[in-house]
């Protein structure tokens, strides 16, 4: 079968935005305060800040038993990669959010889908074959909170992963009227007076997991530690929220240590490479989370292009894993990622 993606991933975006139309590509590249005069500062420091960790291999290890599964809150995934919310897939391709699960599934991981998806979340969990997470942002109207966790959960999704850095929306000068956001855009359906004991009352009324995604300061890694949540993502949103905000990247080590193994920690933003994938496994995580990449597969074929995007991943993986003598994706050592000095 003739490859849906280009042989470079690095490349994934550039030939997304060909097929995209000029808006859909504006939204999903889309970040805090971008223009045409200054284009997503926050995106492309989370992208170098991967770039600027030099991989230290070592050597003479027998790696032929080498194993990039893993597991995420009691779940085997094949790969420690799994899918990022996103909002509104549909403007990338007409299998939506739908084809992004299916593909994740096929690929043997999980897809994290989006209150704010362009499909229902019965319509999702019905196309995937396997196991999804729920990605929850809250209303002002708590009643709308808990009906939509409770739906969630009835409809099957294993775990609420509660995105906290959004208690308003940033400014997003860009402009794509066409695809007629209207409020979501402007973020009039968030909650700016979400705190940790709303966070504990949703965490006690709900019987799945929570996983808090937007977590940067050491601190607040702490404190979800002390009050039971099972998960945190390291995220800056893409830097779609804050401009000149800390990359993931560089808060991810902090963070491992602050929480010491009292929870899981996933991380995205700007992860674009296995290489990036085994940078964030060395540094703490369990699993990379990709945002925009599945986008882009998704722009260029659907589930397959999602599913191939995942098996690319994973190989690559497998392969950086085996060069640098790493045998287990869930104990890959710290030691092997070292920060690059002045050049
Ligand atoms: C188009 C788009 C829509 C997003 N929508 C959501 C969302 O609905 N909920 C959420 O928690 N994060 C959302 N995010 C943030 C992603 O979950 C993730 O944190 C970010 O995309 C990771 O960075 P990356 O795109 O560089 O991989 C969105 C990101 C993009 C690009």
């Amino acid at each position: 079968v003739a490859p849906l993606l280009p042989r470079g991933l690095d490349q994934l975006e550039a030939r997304a935005k060909e097929k995209l139309s000029a808006s859909a590509y504006a939204y999903y590249a889309d970040a805090a305060y971008a223009d045409a005069a200054r284009t997503r500062g926050a995106p492309i420091d989370n992208e170098r800040a991967w770039q600027s960790i030099w991989l230290r291999p070592r050597v003479l290890v027998d790696v032929r038993g080498v194993s990039t599964a893993t597991r995420v809150l009691g779940e085997e995934i094949a790969l420690p990669v799994m899918l990022s919310p996103c909002a509104f897939a549909a403007h990338a391709h007409p299998e939506a959010e739908s084809g992004a699960a299916r593909g994740a599934c096929a690929a043997g991981t999980l897809a994290v889908i989006s209150t704010a998806s362009s499909q229902s979340a019965e319509e999702i969990a019905k196309a995937a074959a396997g196991p999804l997470w729920f990605q929850l942002y809250t209303e002002p109207d708590r009643g709308a909170t808990d009906e939509r966790v409770a739906r969630a959960q009835s409809l099957g999704y294993r775990a609420l992963v509660f995105t906290v850095d959004a208690p308003v929306g940033a400014p997003r000068y860009s402009g794509y009227p066409e695809l007629g956001f209207g409020a979501v855009a402007t973020g009039a359906q968030l909650d700016p007076s979400l705190d940790w004991r709303e966070l504990e009352r949703i965490a006690a009324k709900a019987k799945l997991p929570v996983v808090v995604k937007g977590v940067l300061h050491p601190f607040d890694a702490a404190e979800a530690a002390q009050r039971g949540v099972r998960g945190i993502v390291v995220s800056n949103h893409g830097g779609r929220q804050l401009d000149g905000v800390i990359p993931t990247a560089r808060a991810l080590g902090e963070i491992a240590d602050a929480v010491a193994g009292r929870l899981e920690i996933y991380v995205d933003g700007g992860i674009r490479s296995a290489r990036d994938v085994l940078r964030a496994l060395a540094l703490g995580a369990r699993a990379a989370w990709i945002g925009r990449p599945w986008i882009w597969a998704l722009a260029l074929g659907g589930a397959a292009g999602v599913q191939e995007l995942l098996d690319r991943l994973r190989e690559e993986l497998r392969n950086a894993m085996m060069l640098t003598g790493q045998l287990r994706a869930d104990a890959v050592a710290r030691d092997i990622a070292v920060a690059r000095g002045a050049p």
